[in-house]
């Protein structure tokens, strides 16, 4: 394999706990949480700064909330790529799981009540999950890979890593990654709060707190919007213009690509030195529990598990805050309520989506 490697130089965010990183990084260190994209006060998502005004119209919220992530990357990495041959190496892999569910629904009504002529040549363009990834790269004149990742609540995860392979087999040099969504729209919060009786897939996620469920059990999930977005570049690229380096990432695993969950990454920091671990954690019962199980078996060791954290940024940006049950093997630092202030010197984050696709990735200080 390259020896091209692959540094983090820019972070962007539109979370519930805020827009832009101070914001969101602030709110979750207060132990703060939300569900909905705030869209006034201090820190919250004004698509005006972004978008011309037409833009806000002809693009969906999935859209204009990657827009804005990258938009933040882009510019704390300081990367503008100002020559054509920079922008031949600049690309894009931005995903959605869904899209825009919420043009879809609004207009299958416009056409039932109206027919044909209510439909807009614009509709498609608008719905489509690569059309973040479009956006990002005609605003910025990016050549290079332009990809959209959609798999279910593994899309982030794989759009990164993904994104991190085509700089080290050479594809492009800097890439802008990440993953948005905008769920928020009468049809998917229908299906959140389904219930189906027991045994049910669904109704095991479904939306329980609105009926008053004890916040001791694992209550499942809630749903959230928002985007992220890292600005990835090829370590010697980075080093020639002077970029800050937030992190290295060293290992991406995918299920039935290489290597597994429960199996340490090759290429990667060696579960010795990993002291962080980003837990997918939907708050499922079953969910959990097997994704606990499989994070103690990769740190076998009882002193590993001691020196280790584990949280999961769901409970601030859309889920219920840890529940942390010592019966079910429960047992390790999950950094629930209080933060914990701690040098890390890599960390692990694990992504399961519907469908059965897994990935994991290993970020780690640059040395
Ligand atoms: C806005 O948020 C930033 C970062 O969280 C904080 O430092 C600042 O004091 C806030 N300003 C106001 C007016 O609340
Ligand atoms: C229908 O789709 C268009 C995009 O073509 C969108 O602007 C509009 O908001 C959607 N919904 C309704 C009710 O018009
Ligand atoms: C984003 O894409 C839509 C097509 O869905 C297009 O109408 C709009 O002009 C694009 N905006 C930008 C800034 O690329
Ligand atoms: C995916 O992760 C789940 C844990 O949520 C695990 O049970 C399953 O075996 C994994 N699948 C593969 C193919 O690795």
């Amino acid at each position: 394999m390259s020896a091209r490697r692959v540094v983090v130089t820019g972070l962007g965010i539109v979370s519930p706990v805020g827009v832009g990183v101070k914001h969101a990084w602030s709110n979750l260190i207060a132990g703060k949480s939300g569900g909905i994209v705030p869209r006034s006060g201090n820190g919250s998502f004004n698509p005006k700064e972004w978008l011309e005004p037409g833009d806000t119209k002809r693009m969906a919220d999935f859209s204009q909330y990657a827009m804005c992530a990258a938009n933040q990357a882009l510019t704390d990495a300081e990367w503008t790529a100002p020559t054509d041959a920079q922008r031949e190496r600049t690309g894009v892999c931005i995903g959605t799981g869904i899209g825009s569910m919420d043009d879809i629904t609004s207009n299958y009504t416009l056409y039932q009540a109206g027919g044909l002529r209510k439909i807009s040549p614009m509709f498609v363009p608008k719905v489509l999950c690569n059309m973040a990834a479009g956006n990002i790269s005609i605003r910025y004149g990016f050549y290079g890979p332009n990809h959209a990742v959609s798999t279910a609540c593994t899309t982030g995860a794989h759009a990164i890593g993904d994104a991190m392979r085509f700089i080290k087999f050479g594809d492009a040099d800097v890439m802008v990654a990440g993953a948005s969504e905008a769920p928020l729209q009468p049809l998917s919060l229908a299906w959140v709060l389904q219930d189906q009786g027991p045994g049910n897939r669904v109704s095991t996620i479904a939306l329980r707190r609105h009926r008053g469920h004890s916040t001791k059990e694992r209550a499942g999930f809630v749903i959230g919007e928002g985007a992220g977005a890292l600005v990835l570049e090829e370590l010697e690229h980075a080093k020639r213009r002077g970029a800050h380096i937030y992190a290295e990432i060293r290992g991406y695993g995918l299920s039935g690509d290489g290597f597994h969950i429960t199996a340490p990454p090759n290429d990667g920091a060696g579960a010795q030195h990993i002291t962080y671990v980003n837990a997918h954690a939907t708050s499922t019962p079953l969910g959990d529990e097997i994704e606990n199980r499989a994070i103690k078996s990769v740190f076998a060791d009882t002193q590993l598990q001691q020196g280790l954290m584990v949280s999961s940024t769901k409970s601030a940006t859309g889920h219920l805050a840890g529940n942390i049950d010592a019966d079910a093997g429960f047992d390790l630092n999950y950094v629930a309520n209080q933060a914990q202030e701690r040098t890390i010197k890599a960390a692990l984050t694990n992504s399961f989506g519907f469908g059965g696709t897994n990935a994991s990735l290993i970020f780690t200080k640059y040395e």
